[in-house]
Parts: structure tokens; C-alpha cells; sequence
């Protein structure tokens, strides 16, 4: 599908693990298939980063994770946090 559509797409979203089947997303392997498609990559790591380590990887690396997002409280911390980890260039276009 990427390679199929990859010249229509902007970002490619995909969630790093589900916590109703326990699936873990191959988040490299998607990575390097967004990438050789020229597309930019998002990974929801709310049920990911818990209970994993998740390597975002250098830039320019295949494996490279864009954007990362995840709320906190699935860390155990207290509610009301989010984080959304992404290219600084994205961040300067505007007011957050
Ligand atoms: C994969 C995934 N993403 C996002 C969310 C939303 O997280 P919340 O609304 O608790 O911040 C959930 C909730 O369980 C989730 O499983």
C-alpha cells in the first residue's frame, strides 16, 4: 500500500502496540518502507512506551521515527500531559 499510494500520502500513522491484542507494530520495518516511499512517519506510542524501549533513531536514518506522540499517564505519571516529539522545523511554523 505504501508503495502503491506512497506519491499521495503525506504522513503515515500507525499505532507502536495495541493494549487490546498486545501487538507490537514492526515500527522500524514501517519506518524504512515510509521513508524509501518518501514519506514521513508517525508512531501513536501511548501503549508502546510503558512497557518498551523505542529507539526514534538519528535523522536520515531508514529507521527514523519523524513524530512521536504519547500522553504520560500511561507512564504512570499524573493525567494532563502529552508529548509530541517531532522535526524542530515543524514546531517553528507557528504558535504550539
Ligand atoms: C494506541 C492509543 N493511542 C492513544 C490513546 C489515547 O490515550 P489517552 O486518551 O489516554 O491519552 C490510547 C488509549 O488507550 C491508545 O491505546
Amino acid at each position: 500500500m505504501i508503495v502503491q499510494y506512497g506519491n499521495r500520502l503525506k504522513l503515515i500513522s500507525i499505532s507502536g502496540a495495541s493494549n487490546v491484542t498486545g501487538y507490537k507494530s514492526d515500527v522500524g520495518r514501517i519506518a524504512a518502507m515510509a521513508h524509501r516511499a518518501g514519506v514521513p512517519i508517525l508512531v501513536d506510542g501511548a501503549q508502546l512506551v510503558s512497557n518498551s524501549s523505542l529507539e526514534v533513531k538519528p535523522d536520515g536514518h531508514p529507521e527514523h521515527i519523524d513524530c512521536l506522540v504519547f500522553s504520560v499517564h500511561k507512564m504512570y505519571t499524573p493525567f494532563g500531559t502529552g508529548v509530541l516529539i517531532g522535526p524542530k522545523k515543524t514546531f517553528l511554523r507557528g504558535a504550539p
